[in-house]
């Protein structure tokens, strides 16, 4: 199975410590942020792992370089323009396409700035997906109220996700349940990634190309509520509650 770690962002919100040291390779314990997501990709049994980063982040390719375990598994994709999640994704398109021909059809997408601690995250949905026919399976955690509009918002009936939305206000947002940082999806969605057109903030978002691949395409979607905690290293807080979480236990 492949994954892909989408880690181009440019750190705006952790600057101006981001202008020198990418925030993937802040540390939890001895190892980079990065490091953690990476293993935790392998852990769920991934051969091939695809991070999209930019050259202004070559210092993250430098470090995975340099250990012949992770050299072997890591392929690079560059994103030098931002244009949302589902623009870095679909520049994995062909190396999956590729990968995908010999048996696979569903892939992993882990974000960089996203590590999650007292659960095997990836693991477990890799196993929910194999339990349900090869289904396509999104994280999820619970978030307050007031924090909906800052994540994609789930629809779910009858177990399944019938319904997703980007960034809702908390009018417009089916339920209280987020999308946190992992997706395992069909390869369908490149069909949809291709033909998305921007929405949320101008740009190519993800969840609108998973919305259309379940009402136009059919896939099962299921929710996976994560037992352990998301943190986003991505800030200052997120970080410090990060370090509390992995190193303090
Ligand atoms: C992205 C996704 C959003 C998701 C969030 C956290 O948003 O677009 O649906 O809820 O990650 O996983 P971002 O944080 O990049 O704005």
């Amino acid at each position: 199975m492949t994954a892909i770690i989408p880690a181009a962002g440019l750190g705006t919100r952790f600057l101006p410590l981001t202008r020198a040291v990418p925030k993937e390779m802040l540390p939890i314990g001895s190892k980079p942020a990065l490091q953690v997501i990476v293993d935790e990709s392998l852990e769920a049994g991934c051969d091939d792992v695809l991070v999209i980063i930019s050259h202004a982040k070559e210092l993250v390719r430098k470090y995975f370089s340099e250990d012949p375990q992770y050299a072997k598994r890591i392929r690079w994709v560059y994103q030098e323009e931002q244009h949302g999640l589902g623009h870095a994704v679909l520049q994995c398109a062909s190396a999956i396409e590729q990968s995908e021909q010999s048996n696979n059809r569903t892939f992993l997408i882990l974000l960089g700035d996203a590590v999650i601690s007292g659960c095997a995250a990836s693991k477990e949905m890799v196993a929910l997906s194999r339990a349900n026919g090869g289904a396509s399976v999104i994280g999820c955690e619970h978030v307050p109220p007031e924090k909906v509009s800052r994540y994609g918002i789930l629809k779910v009936e009858g177990g399944r996700i019938a319904d997703l939305v980007e960034k809702p206000s908390i009018e417009e947002a089916p339920s209280d349940l987020a999308i946190a940082g992992r997706y395992l999806l069909d390869a369908k969605i490149f069909d949809f990634l291709k033909t998305q057109t921007p929405g949320k903030g101008g740009e190519i978002q993800l969840t609108d190309a998973i919305r259309r691949m379940v009402k136009e395409a059919g896939v099962t979607l299921l929710p996976y509520a994560y037992p352990g905690k998301r943190h986003d290293i991505g800030n200052p807080q997120g970080y410090y509650e990060t370090l509390k979480a992995f190193v303090e236990g």
